[in-house]
């Protein structure tokens, strides 16, 4: 009996101290103007039910604020907006004080010259580099050869093989780039560091031996310490390379040593997962949808027909693969590769008749409007055609590589990138799924114990 009333007496004290905690920290958010929603726990906020719930936890909160609501979710007070029009806005004008806002553990490891971390004339400064050097031009004339060299060499000896899709477009991502910067014969000793370097971008900042941020920090220091000899031995050699590398040491920006290998980190980080996930996703909706299937690898067959055997493509053929450009923009679309993107504010502002303190960050909700079933009728359904007859690449509305002054750099080599392994890949193959295969789309898109298939010649 003792026993029972202690137990009766620890829950109902726990429900009072919850309660209680819930409260308090409602009332610490209780500034006038703020937008409506809840904050959760003292420190931890609502993070748990947002991980756990994903895309879920954003519509219930809809249902019950609206379409911009203040939470607090990793760590830091937090409106989500899921507004189309507050999202353009908010995209369009970083110069009123809306800054990217990714996490401390991000910005160390990538540097304090990453892309993210600046703004202002430096980012103008940075972009400029960054877009010479995957401009079209460049992309036709130097990096399409490269890309397409390497692809060959990936995907050879696949047949008859049960490959791990995942494992092999992500090995694919960071090697292409790799080759497109000009350090691939440094591969075996950037890579191991690389891996590391992207676990410690999404870990809590605690700076300890063992904790993936001290790992990812110690990465950061390995692959600055390779670049720099890089540097060094380029220098000594004579002429330019025709390379992104190349390109940044004789960019007419005149970039430091330090900005160029934080430049470097960039690229190689940007383009991992965004370019192997959309890869592995499009291989993954062909396989479901053989009419589809069908209708690209006719594309490809037909540019194979024009050329040589083993003649590499090349940009006229890339620009030529319509129907293989709108998969992939449907494969993206329908997974979400990119949930949201996410800013600070510098000042106290108001935002959409709101008010929101210096600091706060925003999430830049985009998934919601990849699911706009105005826009997409619907929106669940696998439909490549979709694209084709209304100009959808180009509406106020498509932000699969984000938008406004930070629109992604990278897309068109991205593109170039997915398509060129899509052409090799269909053209040589034909594979089949290996049993039930798991994946989870939220937080990020991944097969947890890999996308198996087996594979045979064509
Ligand atoms: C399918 C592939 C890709 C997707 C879905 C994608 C998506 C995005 C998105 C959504 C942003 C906006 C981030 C923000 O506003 O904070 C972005 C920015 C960026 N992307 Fe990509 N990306 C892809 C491929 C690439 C590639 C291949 C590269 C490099 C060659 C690249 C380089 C960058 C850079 C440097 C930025 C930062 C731009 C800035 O801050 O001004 N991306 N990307």
């Amino acid at each position: 009996m003792a026993v029972l009333i202690l137990l009766v007496f620890v829950v109902v004290l726990g429900l009072c101290i919850s309660t209680t905690l819930l409260r308090w920290n409602e009332m610490r958010y209780r500034k006038k103007g703020l937008p409506p929603g809840t904050m959760g726990w003292p420190v931890f906020g609502e993070t748990s039910e947002f991980l756990k719930q994903g895309p879920n936890f954003m519509k219930n909160q809809r249902a019950r604020f609206g379409q911009f609501f203040k939470s607090h979710l990793l760590g830091s007070p937090i409106v989500v907006s899921m507004d189309p029009e507050v999202n353009r806005y908010i995209l369009l004008n970083e110069s009123k004080g809306l800054v990217p806002g990714y996490p401390q553990s991000m910005l160390d490891i990538l540097g304090k010259n990453n892309i993210a971390a600046v703004h202002g004339p430096a980012h103008k400064s940075m972009r400029g580099a960054l877009l010479n050097i995957i401009s079209p031009t460049m992309i036709r004339d130097q990096l399409l050869p490269k890309v397409d060299e390497f692809m060959r060499f990936h995907l050879s000896n696949w047949d008859g093989k049960t490959v791990d899709i995942q494992e092999k477009t992500k090995e694919m991502a960071l090697s292409s780039t790799l080759k497109q910067i000009g350090i691939e014969s440094y591969s075996a000793a950037l890579k191991p560091e690389f891996y590391k370097l992207v676990q410690g971008t999404i870990s809590l900042p605690i700076d300890l031996p063992g904790t993936n941020y001290g790992c990812g920090l110690q990465a950061r220091k390995n692959i600055i310490g390779i670049l720099r000899n890089i540097l060094e031995e380029r220098r000594a050699s004579p002429g330019v390379q025709h390379d992104m590398l190349g390109g940044l040491m004789s960019s007419g920006h005149k970039l430091s040593d330090e900005v160029i290998m934080d430049q470097i980190i960039t690229l190689m980080y940007s383009g991992y997962e965004t370019v192997s996930t959309t890869s592995m996703m499009t291989v993954k909706h062909l396989h479901d949808h053989p009419k589809a299937l069908q209708q690209m690898r006719e594309e490809h067959l037909e540019i194979r027909k024009r050329k040589r055997p083993g003649e590499p493509i090349d940009w006229n053929d890339y620009k030529s693969m319509k129907f293989t450009r709108v998969v992939i923009l449907e494969s993206m679309r329908l997974t979400t590769i990119v949930n949201g993107v996410l800013r600070k504010t510098t000042h106290d502002m108001e935002l959409n008749g709101f008010f929101i303190p210096k600091g706060w960050r925003i999430y830049v909700y985009l998934r919601e409007a990849n699911h706009d079933p105005f826009l997409y009728p619907e929106p669940l359904t696998f439909n490549p055609w979709r694209w084709e007859d209304r100009n959808l690449e180009y509406n106020d509305n498509f932000m699969l590589f984000g938008g406004g002054t930070r629109l992604c750099p990278g897309k068109e080599m991205g593109m170039v990138e997915i398509s060129t392994f899509l052409h090799y890949f269909m053209t040589t193959y034909r594979w089949e799924e290996v049993g039930g295969q798991n994946l989870e789309k939220f937080p990020r898109v991944q097969a947890p114990n890999g996308l198996h298939i087996k594979v045979s010649n064509n």
